[in-house]
């Protein structure tokens, strides 16, 4: 494992960063009084309610409740995890992350180095790939093969495609000149080792498409054959930094073509995808190899409203079809959609652009079958309607994947479908079904639900404006919130931890008290109180502030004599009890 990353450093790096920047250089921001807007990146919509807050650092959309500071927006735009994302914004600001020597620092470090080294050395296989296209004395095998398959010089260098020589060490000649690179070499899967333990190169007489992560990183590479020949395209193995199931070859070059993506193709090939780009379609992705994983999905859904599925019309396009339909049903929001588009037989996207051109392909992909259409033909091929056991069959295996869905229209929509298809005289049962299962789902979100504006607690009142501006705790010094400590009020130990932190963090805002407290146990109710508007106008935030508290103390006094004098109908208070109580009547009056 590697070290952990000091908070001083993460606590440092957001007081530097900007927040606006930072999301505006992946999604355009306009400004909109005090804060910039956009439209949601994380759901669809056609009016912005997407708003960053320069002053708190702190991004949040009114329509999905995504909120959170820099970090949070890296983890969720980029899908780094947390670590990553810290090394991303450090990237982005020119700093290196410290890490916290843990039990076996040489290790920790060591391994940092290592893997900085090794996409260090993958870029550098790719580059010499991309060379021996203009170096190598057989260069010209390669060229011609290109050429033949219609690319263009401009889609090879943006892809960066290259030329693995024929022979046994042109990668291992150039990099392998230690015993240490070649083991490394080895551990990337650019070499291999016999049963002799003889080295020798992995790629041989292939044409190469480097793959990158949504970084950029080269992480792995796909080998053609030139024409004939088996297998056909070889793939990297999984490596440290190569874990297939997470990439799409693409996807990256996609995203910097454009940063805001309506749409994404999904394609079969690593030639697919750059004949499209040659033919200025350039939204398309392409698994490795490997059916689409639910997670690669979960990647695309984040990134764009629209996926389109472009596979073979044959038996294996299908299948391959409604294994990613399956995987992406739990990702299927109200305002995302899947179409999908079947070509025919013997053609394949490289092919079909060549022939028909940039703007009929579009029109193609604007012409998919929608998810409902492919979900009910592919089913009813499997079931017949003629039967009582058909429908049931039918039912039996609709109903489970409908109710996947998130989103609820789109869940209504198939639903409707189905009972349609089922005769009406099933859609009460069915209806009922989805009421159960819907009752259930709602169950498990309830508490997800915003705080009722009139039923606000001081407590809940006094964390929202301390979230807001940090500030009032050393502004409003007239009072010390932390004289009430002590009071058994439910929501007071959080209080206490945020107050706390703003004492000693005089100038925090809302995206360092986030960050702080981002692994606390409570940290998701302080997320849910920031999405509640507060509408207290700034002049009066120190007097709300104020108020909140003698209300806090009110409130308190008031609830503990209603206590004592109900204790005290049916049992007999203490000495101090009713000394207690006299007092808070008598302040009850005042
Ligand atoms: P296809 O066989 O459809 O090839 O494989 P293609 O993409 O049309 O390639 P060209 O046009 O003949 O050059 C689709 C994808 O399946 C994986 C590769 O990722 C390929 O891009 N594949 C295919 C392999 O991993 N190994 C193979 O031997 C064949
Ligand atoms: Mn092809």
């Amino acid at each position: 494992m590697a070290g952990r990353i000091p908070r001083e450093f993460i606590d440092d790096i957001l007081a530097r960063a900007d927040i606006v920047e930072i999301i505006d250089s992946r999604v355009r921001l306009k400004k909109a009084g005090k804060n910039y807007q956009a439209c949601c990146p994380f759901h669809n919509e056609k009016s912005p309610s997407f708003t960053v807050a320069q002053d708190k650092q702190f991004y949040h959309c009114f329509g999905c409740g995504a909120h959170g500071n820099a970090i949070s927006f890296l983890m969720e735009f980029d899908r780094l995890e947390f670590p990553e994302a810290v090394e991303e914004l450090a990237q982005i600001m020119g700093l290196e992350v410290p890490r916290e020597q843990g039990n076996k620092p040489e290790k920790t470090q060591a391994q940092k180095a290592q893997q900085a080294n090794d996409y260090e050395l993958m870029e550098q296989a790719s580059r010499f790939y991309a060379h021996q296209l203009k170096a190598h004395p057989e260069k010209d095998k390669a060229v011609e093969y290109l050429k033949g398959r219609g690319l263009s010089g401009e889609v090879v260098k943006a892809f960066g495609i290259g030329y693995a020589p024929s022979g046994w060490d042109s990668l291992l000649g150039q990099f392998g000149k230690t015993p240490q690179l070649r083991q490394q070499m080895q551990e990337l899967k650019l070499v291999n080792q016999n049963d002799n333990g003889r080295v020798y190169d992995f790629f041989r007489e292939r044409i190469m498409f480097p793959i990158r992560d949504k970084r950029g990183r080269v992480i792995g590479f796909g080998g053609r054959v030139l024409g004939e020949g088996s297998p056909k395209y070889l793939n990297s193995p999984e490596t440290r930094i190569f874990h297939k199931g997470y990439e799409l070859y693409g996807l990256y070059q996609a995203r910097q073509h454009n940063r805001k993506l309506e749409r994404i193709v999904i394609v079969e090939g690593y030639m697919d995808v750059v004949a499209l780009a040659q033919f200025d379609i350039n939204y398309a992705v392409a698994s490795l190899g490997t059916a689409t994983t639910s997670e690669q999905l979960q990647t695309l859904f984040r990134s764009v409203p629209e996926v389109i599925c472009c596979y073979d019309g044959d038996r294996a396009g299908r299948d391959a079809a409604w294994r990613a339909m399956e995987n992406a049903l739990p990702q299927l929001k109200d305002g995302t959609q899947m179409k999908f588009l079947f070509l025919p037989d013997g053609e394949d996207p490289d092919t079909m652009v060549r022939q028909i051109g940039k703007d009929a392909f579009e029109e193609k992909l604007k012409q998919g079958v929608p998810l409902s259409q492919f979900f009910f033909s592919s089913l009813l091929q499997k079931h017949q309607l003629g039967s009582a056991e058909g429908k049931a069959a039918l039912k039996a295996e609709a109903v489970p994947l409908i109710e996947q869905i998130q989103g609820e229209n789109q869940k209504a929509i198939l639903l409707e479908e189905l009972s349609k298809l089922l005769g009406e005289q099933n859609k009460y049962l069915l209806e009922q079904d989805m009421a159960a299962a819907n009752r259930m789902s709602k169950m498990k979100t309830a508490d997800t639900s915003l705080p009722n504006k009139s039923r606000i607690s001081p407590i809940r009142m006094l964390l929202r404006l301390l979230l807001d501006t940090p500030q009032l705790a050393t502004e409003c010094d007239q009072v010390d919130l932390r004289a009430l400590a002590d009071l058994r009020i439910s929501g007071m130990d959080l209080l206490q931890q945020v107050y706390g932190y703003c004492v000693a963090t005089p100038n925090a805002n809302t995206a360092r008290l986030l960050e702080y407290f981002r692994d606390h146990p409570q940290a998701a109710q302080l997320g849910k109180l920031l999405l509640w508007e507060h509408d207290v106008r700034s002049e009066n935030l120190q007097q709300v502030f104020i108020d909140s508290i003698t209300k806090l103390i009110d409130w308190h006094f008031t609830s503990r004599m209603e206590e004592l004098l109900a204790k005290s109908r049916v049992d007999k208070l203490s000495q101090a009890e009713k000394q207690e109580l006299n007092l808070l009547m008598k302040e009850q009056k005042r």
